[in-house]
């Protein structure tokens, strides 16, 4: 199956079907490589990143946790996801830049490992099927505690726990999974973070835990725009299922308004008001047809 036709890989633009690993690939067996998920969206100036230098800046950081020294700067890398997406002749796409260590070693410690380094990009589309609200299931699994992890560096290997959570979630006929912390209180989804309104007011869990993505500071930043309170906190379950309207966020997902948590029904299942606003001025800004967040746009 090709999606696009080019991946960047190793400082060469591959064809798809090129673009492979050996397989004693030291991240293959360990989970030691880090990786990000990107989207590019369609604007009137053509095809614009959101968020490029942050995710990098991120990225970068998720390298740095592993001790692993990425082969190109980031100014090279976000160079690279520009040209490859007009290589490709995409324009709404999602982009993956990973990074990993090579077989030069089999032993735990990944010292002495080649890190390679890839950036796919192709057409992706709503992440959880475009219903308009998605039933979530809270998790038997906890989300991963940040005495085992680096819960805010984006390490492969961690989404062994959100594969779980996300397989458990699907047999029980829910869409998708929440993750609690260790304490009990909300954590996050698989590759979400989650917000809650009540009483005209926002909310959203500031857990050691969770990893605090750029769709949640957008989110934070454009409540505030909008005159509506926001508040990082604890949330208990018994919190968020009290809640007046219950959302989603992150890259994939962008804005996803949930209407079930286990079995107690939010907003009659359907999008409330106030997220809403929320994604219909984030759909306004990624399209870049919002002045003030044109600066988060990297046009290609
Ligand atoms: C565990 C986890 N939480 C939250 C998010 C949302 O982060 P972002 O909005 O930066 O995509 C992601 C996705 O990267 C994730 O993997």
């Amino acid at each position: 199956m090709e999606i696009s036709k080019k991946i960047w890989f190793n400082n060469k633009f591959l064809n798809w079907g090129d673009a492979k690993i050996h397989i004693l690939t030291h991240t293959l067996h360990y989970g030691g490589g880090v990786f990000e998920g990107i989207r590019t969206y369609n604007t009137k100036k053509g095809p614009a990143v959101f968020r490029l230098s942050e995710h990098i800046n991120r990225f970068f950081y998720s390298a740095s946790c592993l001790e692993m020294d990425l082969p190109f700067t980031k100014e090279e890398i976000k160079n690279r996801v520009l040209e490859l997406i007009k290589i490709n002749n995409l324009n709404e796409c999602y982009i993956r830049p990973i990074a990993y260590f090579g077989y030069e070693n089999m032993g735990l410690n990944p010292k002495g490992c080649l890190v390679d380094m890839a950036i796919a990009a192709w057409p992706w589309g709503a992440y959880l099927g475009g219903k308009e609200t998605v039933k979530v299931k809270i998790s038997k699994y906890m989300r991963l505690h940040p005495k085992s992890v680096v819960p805010d560096a984006k390490i492969c290997g961690y989404y062994a726990s959100s594969i779980l959570a996300s397989l458990d979630a699907k047999k029980s006929k829910f869409d998708e999974a929440l993750f609690l912390d260790f304490e009990g209180n909300i954590a996050e989804g698989p590759g979400e973070n989650i917000f809650m309104v009540k009483d005209g007011k926002l909310f959203t869990p500031n857990s050691d835990s969770i990893l605090k993505g750029l769709t949640r500071d957008t989110v934070i930043k454009i409540a505030k725009d909008l005159n509506i309170k926001v508040e990082e906190k604890t949330i208990t379950v018994d919190e968020l299922k009290s809640a007046d309207e219950i959302f989603f966020t992150g890259t994939a997902v962008e804005i996803q308004p949930i209407g079930i948590i286990d079995e107690t029904i939010i907003n009659n299942e359907k999008t409330g008001k106030i997220s809403e606003k929320i994604k219909s001025l984030y759909q306004k800004i990624i399209h870049g047809e919002e002045e003030k967040y044109l600066k988060y746009l990297y046009f290609t």
